[in-house]
């Protein structure tokens, strides 16, 4: 299971480039993984429009990763994220509004966008 507290030295420092914004689909996500000797961060970015989230790719539920595809977050009609353990969906911003963890969020995994590139914050 990836870990997510702060102190986890798998992840990255800010400044970290993560993509291009362009390559992301409007919606649309993609994973990442960090290793630092055993530990894992992991994390995925959500693009709606011009603005890009990001977030530690934990559920709230259960803290199992979300995606069971790489990148694949996203419900088919990319209205909502799916966790694929039990099924919750969260909005785009990370609330979770249907399955065992309604009205938790998923935790921030602060990202800017700088000249058309994600970066971690
Ligand atoms: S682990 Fe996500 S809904 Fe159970």
């Amino acid at each position: 299971m990836a870990s997510s507290e702060p102190d986890n030295p798998a992840r990255p420092p800010p400044g970290t480039r993560l993509c291009a914004v362009a390559d992301l689909a409007d919606p649309g996500t993609r994973g990442f993984r960090f290793r630092e000797g055993s530990r894992l961060f992991a994390g995925f970015v959500v693009r709606e429009g011009e603005a890009v989230r990001g977030f530690v790719d934990s559920c709230p539920h259960a803290g199992w990763p979300l995606a069971a595809l790489d990148d694949r977050y996203l419900t088919r009609d990319a209205r909502h994220i799916l966790c694929a353990g039990h099924g919750a969906l969260f909005r785009l911003d990370g609330a979770c509004v249907a399955g065992p963890c309604t009205g938790e969020r998923l935790r921030p995994w602060p990202v800017e966008v700088r000249d058309g590139e994600v970066f971690t914050a």
